[in-house]
Parts: structure tokens; sequence; C-alpha cells
């Protein structure tokens, strides 16, 4: 008995040193299942406008004004992120730019999306059409189209963006290209077709909705969608704004997907994961994929969130999936 112990082990050893040595694995060797289950890494993590404020305004004191300061951008980090995003598929930065400042056009394979937050005279132009961005107004980068930002007005600008690149890294498919020159010469003749939402247009149709059925999960709740296609911003990503009327508290419920939120206005409280996060204006916080999660607006005026959620890329892989939650 011993000795057919001692032979086999040998025997499998070297079979084992052939496998490898040809390129092969037989992971039945090893103890547990074939495929090895990945423990879901993103965390959930709220991040406080407080302290990302002033951080923000030091920046340009360790990236010094002018050409060179075309991505003064700071992360989100989420702690439980290898590659360091807010989410394990979304890139979340908050992204300042001094007035007369210019983000020097290229483009890449990751989509973008900016959410404008704080100052008058922010524009981006996409394929040689310029836009505006003032407050509250989304504006859609898809993947590989020339943009270059600037700041025309007589203070800081900051908005939030998010990218895909996290998922077209994975796929091994991030590329970039910078344009010659600075920014792109604008167009002339009608503009293509670009995906730009005013915050007057966005904030219209968000209390028409308050006006029909309101969601059990997320009260009042739209996307933003292509009016061409019916479909979200970008394939991989989907922005929402919502609304929790005063008193709400929506019923938890967990989804295979992830997001990124930001308080517009108001404030409030999420449940994820059975800990408590109470936030602000300006503040973003990360809910991980089947965690369960209920928001809470105990105030008596509106909170108004924005997010960013892999909802999109979810369906299209057959995975999406939600759950009502038992509180
Ligand atoms: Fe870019
Ligand atoms: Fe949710």
């Amino acid at each position: 008995m011993s000795i057919r112990a001692t032979t086999a082990a040998p025997a499998l050893d070297q079979w084992i040193r052939k496998l490898d040595h040809a390129a092969l694995d037989a992971p039945w060797t090893q103890p547990g299942p074939l495929i090895k289950p990945k423990k879901s890494a993103m965390e959930p993590k709220l991040w406080r406008w407080r302290e990302i404020e002033p951080l923000l305004r030091q920046s340009p004191e360790f990236m010094k004004p002018g050409r060179g300061a075309e991505r003064r951008i700071l992360r989100l980090d989420n702690p439980g992120v290898p590659e360091r995003t807010a989410a394990h598929t979304i890139s979340v930065a908050v992204q300042y730019l001094l007035p007369g400042e210019c983000a020097p056009a290229h483009r890449h394979t990751p989509d973008a999306i900016r959410f404008m937050l704080h100052g008058e005279g922010a524009f981006t132009t996409i394929e040689g059409d310029k836009f505006r961005m003032r407050r509250g107004d989304l504006v859609v980068t898809p993947s590989m189209t020339w943009h270059d930002h600037g700041n025309e007005g007589s203070e800081p600008v900051i908005w939030t963006d998010g990218l895909d690149s996290p998922v077209v890294r994975y796929l091994e498919n991030l590329l970039g290209q910078e344009f010659e020159g600075d920014a792109q010469p604008i167009r002339t003749g009608p503009p293509a077709r670009h995906l730009h939402y005013t915050w007057e247009t966005a904030y219209a149709e968000l209390m028409t909705r308050a006006k029909g059925d309101a969601d059990p999960f997320d009260d009042v709740i739209m996307e933003y969608l292509d009016p061409a296609t019916g479909r979200s911003v970008v394939p991989t990503i989907g922005c929402y704004l919502q609304m929790l009327r005063p008193g709400v508290r929506t019923r938890a419920h967990t989804q295979t997907s992830s997001a990124v939120y930001h308080v517009v206005a108001g404030s409030g409280a999420t449940d994820i994961g059975g800990t408590r996060y109470a936030w602000g204006e300006g503040d973003f916080f990360a809910i991980p994929p089947r965690v369960a999660h209920a928001h809470a607006n105990p105030g008596d005026a509106p909170a108004i969130l924005f997010s960013f959620q892999d909802v999109p890329l979810l369906k299209t892989l057959g995975f999406y999936r939600v759950e009502d939650s038992p509180a």
C-alpha cells in the first residue's frame, strides 16, 4: 500500500511537470473547483466632497497651470479594486481645469461620460462640435471620438467623469492617440449627432417621472438614453438621475451590477450591506455587485443623485439580475 502511494506521487509530479512543459494544466489535480471562484473585490465606499474639494483645489500646486495640466484629475480609489478605480468596471474621477487651460485633443478606446459639477465657462469639443458644459450637463465622448476640453471662464471648473477603461483594459484593447495641436478646429455647418443632455432637460424629465409611479428600489429614477436608439449612452455604462423625495425609504434589493453615485443635491443615507453611509451634496459612493442596498431621505428637501452603473454591460452578457432583499 505505502509502496503504491510513494510511487504514484512522484509519477504524478513528473506528469504535471510534463504538462507544464507542454503549457497545459490539469486543474483537477488541485483541490477545489475547476474554475476558481473570485471574491468580489469592490467594496462599499463613500468619498466626501469636503475631503475631495480642498485636495482638488490644491492640485495645481503640484500639477502646474498651463500646458501639461491638461488632465488634472483625482480618481476615486476603491480600496478593494487592485486597479484603484471606483468600481472594477468603471473609473470615476473629478477633474479641475483653471481659467484659460485646455485639455488637448485626443481619442481613446474607452468611452467617457462627463457630468458637470462647478464653475462657468467649461466646454468639450467632440469631433469638431463644441458644447458648453454647465452645472448638471452630461456630455458623452464615445470610444475613439476626438475630444478636447477648455475653460473659457474666469474661475476654475470641476466636472466628474466616468470611463469604462477597466473593462477595455481587461479586454486588452486600451489604445489612444494624441491630436496634432491642442484644440480641434470647430466644424462649420450643423453639428453631427452627439449625446449632450442639459441639466434643464434631464431635470424636467425627472420631474415628469415624479408624477407617475415611484420605483420601490429607487423612488423616482430616469436613465439618460440615446434618443435615436433608445439605448444606454454607451454600451458598458448607463447614466441615471434620480430623486429621493422627502421622507422616502426605498426597499432593499441586490443587483448583479455595480454603481457609483454622486450626490447632486440634498442629503440622505444609503444602507449598503448592513452599513449605513450618510451622504450630502457633492459626495460620491460606490455599491458593489450583489450587495443589498436601500436609500433613505429622512430630510424635508428632495435628494438628487446621479449615477454611473454597469447595467448595460451586465444585460448584454445576460447576467443582469435584480432581487428583493429582506430588510
Ligand atoms: Fe479623454
Ligand atoms: Fe439599486
